[in-house]
């Protein structure tokens, strides 16, 4: 990585690379202070980096489009493509990659199953997934003497948890479908070497097969998501294809576990290696909500979201023609200075202490958020209550999922005080 923070010329640094996800912040600073719009040679994306022009973006779907949303970062290979082809593997236009009037139905129908009164009620199940999962958890750190939070809580509980809110019963286990996800968001948001491409793309389009033969079961528990999208009518009053219903329900469940688990872990990787603070979470309880709001502020789980200009526009002083695609990046704004004060300390106090960008804002701002808030803050409460000598037994640098969209350490090591290596 190259920058001088007060050179004019561009940083230069690969949004790909392992090194750059693991510490971004320099980064950002450099894109935000000198290059707020600025185009990657890399990735042929221009680069969004202060927290106004990326909300001035999400606030105008209408110059700001998500066509390309999930658009392969890397360009896939033959085998890739025949292996996606062979389950007819296509995700037409359902949520974060609809700007047609179709979008508004279905977001409805998302809004429905994610509501405050459905997460709510959801709470119980919940505090008892959560409790379980804690139980294995526990276990782990009893038999092996410590255990590694992304391959246990941060995987288990999102899963078992959106299955549940969702409706979707008879589903493959929490591995499986954690793999099924993994290996899409490393296909399509990540640079896959060109050996394993083929791997990733068997293991998408078994997901994809699963999805399109569940919207297309005969037996669908009455509330579920799979209720709701067999009801489902467009703008012109025909129901939903087959490959448009699997794609709303690819969107929700890779929108929904990834995240959330990457959360936890972000969560955790702070609680235990900032001084201090996992103790003093112990001790005050109440202050879990807005520690970890700043959690989502400073390392959002979904780190960058792409849109395409549809018309000539001119943002943060730069002019970019039709078709210009964008990269969002999220997790500078969280950064931002102008509108976080000392941002690289979590303060539970601020006064915009939800004025993130992390869940997205305008038309398409996350439907998930209330679940997700309450399956960390749920996961992070139990914690702290039944695991109070918990402590941080990774490397003081651990490794970063690399992905242009999903960025959380990969690895969390934890173990008992007095036990682990
Ligand atoms: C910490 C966890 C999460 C983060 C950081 C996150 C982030 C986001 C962001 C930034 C967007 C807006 C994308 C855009 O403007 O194009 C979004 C949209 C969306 N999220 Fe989440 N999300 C999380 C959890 C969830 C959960 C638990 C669900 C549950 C299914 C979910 C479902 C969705 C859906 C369906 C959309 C598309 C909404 C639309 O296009 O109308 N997310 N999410």
């Amino acid at each position: 990585m190259n920058l001088s923070p007060h050179s004019s010329a561009p940083p230069r640094f690969d949004l790909l690379q392992e090194e750059f996800a693991a510490c971004p912040y320099p980064v950002y600073q450099n894109l935000r202070e000198e290059h707020s719009v600025h185009y990657d040679e890399l990735t042929h994306l221009w680069l969004v980096s202060r927290y106004e022009d990326v909300r001035r973006v999400l606030l105008d779907p209408e110059s700001f489009r998500n066509d390309n949303t999930l658009d392969a970062v890397t360009r896939l290979r033959m085998p890739s493509l025949r292996a996606l082809a062979r389950a007819d593997f296509a995700l037409p236009p359902a949520l974060f990659n609809n700007s047609e009037e179709s979008h508004t139905g279905l977001r409805a129908l998302s809004l429905r199953l994610l509501s405050s009164a459905r997460v709510r009620s959801a709470l119980p199940d919940i505090e008892r997934i959560v409790s379980e999962e804690l139980d294995c958890l526990e276990a782990e750190l009893a038999r092996a003497g410590q255990a590694d939070i992304s391959r246990t809580l941060a995987r288990s509980v999102p899963i078992r948890v959106l299955l549940h809110v969702l409706g979707i019963d008879g589903a493959p286990g929490v591995d499986t479908l954690y793999d099924w996800t993994a290996a899409s968001i490393e296909l399509f948001w990540g640079r896959p070497d060109p050996a394993k491409q083929p791997a990733l793309a068997d293991e998408a389009a078994d997901f994809y097969r699963w999805l399109t033969d569940t919207v297309q079961r005969d037996d669908v528990p009455e509330g579920s998501v799979l209720a709701a999208l067999r009801r489902h009518r467009l703008p012109d009053g025909t129901p939903l294809a087959t490959e448009q219903a699997a794609s709303v329900l690819y969107t929700m469940l890779v929108a929904g576990h990834a995240t959330t688990g990457q959360f936890v872990c972000s969560a955790f990787l702070r609680a235990l290696q900032d001084e201090g603070t996992w103790q003093q979470l112990a001790d005050e309880p109440g202050l879990i909500p807005a520690w970890s709001e700043e959690v989502l502020r400073r390392d959002a789980p979904l780190t960058a979201w792409r849109r395409v200009a549809s018309r000539p526009v001119t943002l943060g002083g730069v002019d970019l023609p039709e078709g210009a695609e964008l990269l969002l990046l999220l997790t500078s704004t969280g950064s931002d200075p102008e509108v976080f004060t000392e941002p690289e300390k979590l303060c539970p106090a601020r006064d915009n202490v939800r004025g993130h960008l992390t869940f997205g804002i305008g038309l398409h701002r996350c439907p998930g958020a209330e679940l997700a808030r309450a399956e960390v803050q749920t996961v992070l409460r139990q914690a702290v209550r039944r695991l109070p000598d918990l402590r941080w037994a990774g490397p003081p640098r651990p490794p970063y999922l690399t992905s242009l969209a999903f960025r959380a350490p990969s690895q969390v090591t934890v173990a008992r005080e007095g036990r682990g290596s």
